[in-house]
């Protein structure tokens, strides 16, 4: 992702940004769409990985539909110009308000997560004289074998509707006239890399459509969701499995002829295209530790300090030195400048001896980055600069 002349040109362009690398993305969206299609396998990009105007140009452009979570999610996207009948709307808790916009922008399918919601969607839905048509997300209570913090599909999570509510749930749908059901919904959980988990989503989503298919709904789509993982430890392994991960659902899904198979993958696509960029502060040569203070923070990627998540952190400033071996080698806690024990991109790092000015970039920044950035400490918005501008 960094050649030599990338990293001089940063010296002119102020830190904190995040750089997208939208080569990459190209790449990444180019090699997935070609993955999937074989099968004619439909993707949704989820949002919430990253809802940059930018990439999201590039992600409609290949194709591809849009997975949305909020009203402000789904309203970008349509700014953007994704087709409304490639949009879905899923999430646990979406208000009236979301609902009825939503509705108006005759929106593809509404992910629903409870039995409650189906009866609001259908009250509402009835309201204007639509038909709404839903996926039934259903808790599938397979472990998908992450950070319990991203792990979705399991029953004490608080995601989809429990196979022993499904009965209520069939009930619920037919008795609701503004619905059409048109299938079942599932996401076990995000950075998933062992794939074998995948099987046993199968298998699972296999036995539901049987169910739902025995009570006498037509299931024409089996949303699968998202969490293909990338390989944070190795950012220049730019390209996950696509491959791999597709054929294990052509092999293990029961497919139907007239049903259509819809992922909703966010990570794999955007993950390894950005970089947080940033500058060293001031290095702190300790007794017991020594410190790297950059001008970035959790405010700017907060995954580290909230999953305990591992990026890999380089000084771009002494690669050359690194690869020439001159340099000594140093453990640094690497640290942002936020009031926060936990304001750490990483502890015990090895680095080049560091110096104030020093560029660091923070890899695979692209997914669950930008996106969660915060005001806290009455920050500054972080920038983006895009490598097609530099
Ligand atoms: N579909 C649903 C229903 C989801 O909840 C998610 C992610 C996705 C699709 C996309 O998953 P992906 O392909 O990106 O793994 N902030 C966390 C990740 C939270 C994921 C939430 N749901 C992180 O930084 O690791």
């Amino acid at each position: 992702m960094f050649a030599d002349k990338d990293i001089s040109k940063f010296d002119n362009i102020e830190t904190p940004f995040y750089y997208y690398d939208t080569e990459l993305l190209q790449k990444t969206l180019s090699i997935c769409a070609e993955a999937a299609a074989p099968y004619q396998f439909h993707i949704h990009y989820a949002l919430k990985a990253n809802f940059n105007a930018v990439l999201l140009e590039q992600i409609k452009n290949i194709g591809f539909g849009a997975d949305c979570v909020s009203a402000g999610e789904v309203r970008r996207a349509v700014e953007v110009g994704f087709d409304n009948k490639k949009i879905v709307f899923a999430g646990v808790g979406k208000s009236d308000k979301e609902i009825n916009e939503a509705l108006d922008l005759d929106i593809f399918c509404f992910n629903v997560e409870s039995i409650q919601e189906l009866e609001v969607l259908n009250e509402l839905a009835a309201k204007k004289g639509k038909t709404a048509q839903v996926a039934i997300r259903i808790n599938p209570n397979v472990d998908a074998h992450t950070h319990h913090n991203i792990t979705t599909g399991l029953d004490e999570n608080k995601f989809g509707i429990n196979s022993w509510d499904l009965s209520e749930c069939a009930e619920t749908l037919k008795a609701s006239s503004n619905l059409k059901f048109i299938g079942i919904h599932f996401h076990i959980g995000s950075q998933i890399t062992n794939l074998d988990v995948y099987k046993n989503l199968c298998v699972r989503v296999n036995e539901f459509c049987a169910w739902f298919e025995d009570k006498g709904f037509i299931v024409e789509v089996l949303n699968v969701g998202g969490g293909l993982g990338i390989d944070y430890h190795h950012p220049d392994n730019q390209i996950p499995d696509f491959k791999s991960y597709f054929k294990i659902f052509k092999d293990f899904l029961e497919i139907k002829p007239n049903q259509e198979v819809h992922f909703e993958l966010g990570r794999a696509l955007v993950g390894q295209s950005a970089s947080l960029i940033t500058k060293a502060l001031y290095i702190k040569n300790g007794k017991k530790k020594n410190f790297v203070v950059l001008d970035a923070g959790m405010t700017e990627l907060m995954r580290p300090a909230l999953y305990q998540a591992y990026h890999k952190i380089e000084n771009l400033s002494r690669k050359l030195e690194v690869r020439s071996l001159e340099s000594e080698v140093i453990k640094y806690d690497i640290v942002g400048p936020i009031c926060e024990s936990t304001d750490c991109f990483g502890k015990e790092v090895e680095q080049p001896e560091s110096f104030r000015g020093d560029i660091f970039a923070i890899r695979s920044a692209g997914a669950y980055g930008e996106v969660m950035a915060s005001k806290y400490n009455l920050r500054d918005a972080i920038r983006s600069v895009y490598s097609s501008e530099i």
